[in-house]
């Protein structure tokens, strides 16, 4: 679970070669798909925009106001996706989007206007463009499998026509990094990395035009544009399996869907918990942790350990406290002695700190791809927002591995959300541009 300095290099050099390939179009485990969003908010950007965002850990509806390319309103509505439609099939599941969408537009009184739509579809799609998303694979928690090989945006929209009570207009399909990206742009200029650090984990950068070689649009002399990295599912093809543990096969045999997205359990919310369960239930059952407590059942039953509950202990290790750890384990019938709270507080921060690590690696080759002068890294997602301690690691770790860069981590609250309203809108200025 601890990297040397070569096992570090190593990972570095397996991440630029896999970026090279995927850009190529050689196989690779990065998928490095043109999001066709070439270039950011100029300013000009103004009205009424909606934003649909599914994926992460809420899905919600948003109404956007932009005036002089910001926001000036938002009005947001968060809605339940039970687990029956996130892992049934694909018409149920769209036509609740549907309804969700037309329930929003219709409390705000808008059914008769035309509102653009962008909507955050936040897995790994393969655009033909701006408004087409085919989907690959599904990932974190949802597994609606006749979904696969469909656009996402189709999906809705025809969900969308068999109400037709709103007058909505899908315009734009992003990937919530992507909306993480832009909207951090809005706060520095210098963004030009959007990072999800959720439930799931991907990021996506500004990447020189003539560099990407699948573009299936006609192309307009554009000079950069928004790659989608997918690094989910970095290792999917065996170039990881250096780093993997036993117990990182057994997080993934616990998974909604084996062998798929490796790298993403590695460092995600909807797995990180998961790899310290593994780790305490074998000890326990080595019978090096808990000795002398009756074997604590749901200790043992995979996803019972949630992310929240790391961040929670590792907020112990910052404080130098045993409360959390105390409360958490006697959530389990565990009463922890003083080696068990030390080896539980340590296994979490062991987890969380490879956790940091492989992002920070990965940040940094970014940085030097992109090699400008100043980047600005814009960060959402629950897990970043509630962990104590990865920030500040994530600073430590790219310093030392990309030396005199000069880069920022900025929080970019509600890239998901607001940024797809941002993006539809850029994608309303580029179409009039064409006409
Ligand atoms: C998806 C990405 C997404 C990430 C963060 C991953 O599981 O494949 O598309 O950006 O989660 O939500």
């Amino acid at each position: 679970m601890r990297f040397s300095v070569a096992t570090i290099r190593k990972i570095q050099d397996v991440f630029i070669s896999e970026m090279n390939k995927g850009i190529h179009q050689q196989p690779s485990s990065l998928q490095m798909e043109n999001t066709y969003i070439p270039e950011l908010l100029d300013g000009t950007e103004e009205g009424l925009y909606l934003a649909l965002d599914l994926g992460g850990t809420n899905f919600r509806v948003l109404l956007l106001e932009l005036a002089h390319g910001a926001p000036v309103r938002q009005e947001v509505k968060r809605y339940y996706i039970s687990s029956e439609l996130r892992v049934g099939s694909a018409i149920p599941l769209f036509d609740y989007l549907a309804e969700c969408v037309s329930d929003f537009v219709i409390s705000q009184g808008l059914q008769d206007v035309e509102l653009p739509l962008g909507f955050t579809f936040s897995f790994p799609m393969v655009q033909h463009s701006l408004d087409v998303g085919i989907l690959v694979t599904w990932t974190k928690t949802f597994n609606c499998s006749d979904a696969v090989n469909k656009d996402a945006v189709r999906l809705l929209r025809e969900a969308l026509d068999r109400r037709g009570d709103t007058k909505v207009k899908v315009v734009a399909v992003l990937n919530d990094t992507t909306g993480t990206l832009v909207q951090g742009s809005t706060l520095d200029p210098d963004t030009a990395i959007g990072l999800i650090l959720g439930t799931g984990s991907n990021a996506c950068y500004l990447e020189r035009a003539d560099r990407v070689e699948h573009w299936e649009t006609e192309r307009h002399g554009e000079r950069e544009v928004i790659i989608d990295i997918e690094w989910g599912a970095f290792g999917d093809n065996g170039v990881l399996d250096f780093i993997k543990t036993d117990f990182d096969r057994e997080n993934d045999a616990n998974s909604l869907i084996v062998n798929s997205f490796t790298f993403e359990k590695y460092i995600a919310g909807k797995y990180l918990g998961e790899v310290v369960r593994v780790i305490l239930a074998r000890l326990t059952k080595e019978g090096l942790l808990f000795v002398g407590e009756s074997t604590s059942e749901s200790l043992l039953t995979p996803g019972s350990l949630t992310t929240d509950l790391v961040s929670h202990i590792e907020q112990d290790s910052v404080d130098g406290d045993d409360s959390n750890t105390k409360e958490i384990l006697g959530k389990f019938g565990i009463i922890p002695d003083e080696d068990d709270i030390r080896i539980v507080q340590y296994v979490c921060e062991v987890a969380s700190n490879r956790a940091a690590l492989l992002v920070s690696i990965c940040l940094a080759t970014l940085l030097d791809r992109i090699d400008k002068e100043r980047i600005t890294i814009a960060v959402d997602g629950s897990l970043y927002k509630h962990h104590p301690r990865l920030e500040g690691w994530m600073k430590q770790y790219i310093s030392l591995l990309a030396p005199g860069r000069k880069f920022k981590l900025i929080h970019a609250e509600d890239g998901s959300g607001k940024g797809a309203a941002l993006v539809s809108a850029i994608a309303q200025r580029l179409k009039k541009r064409l006409q």
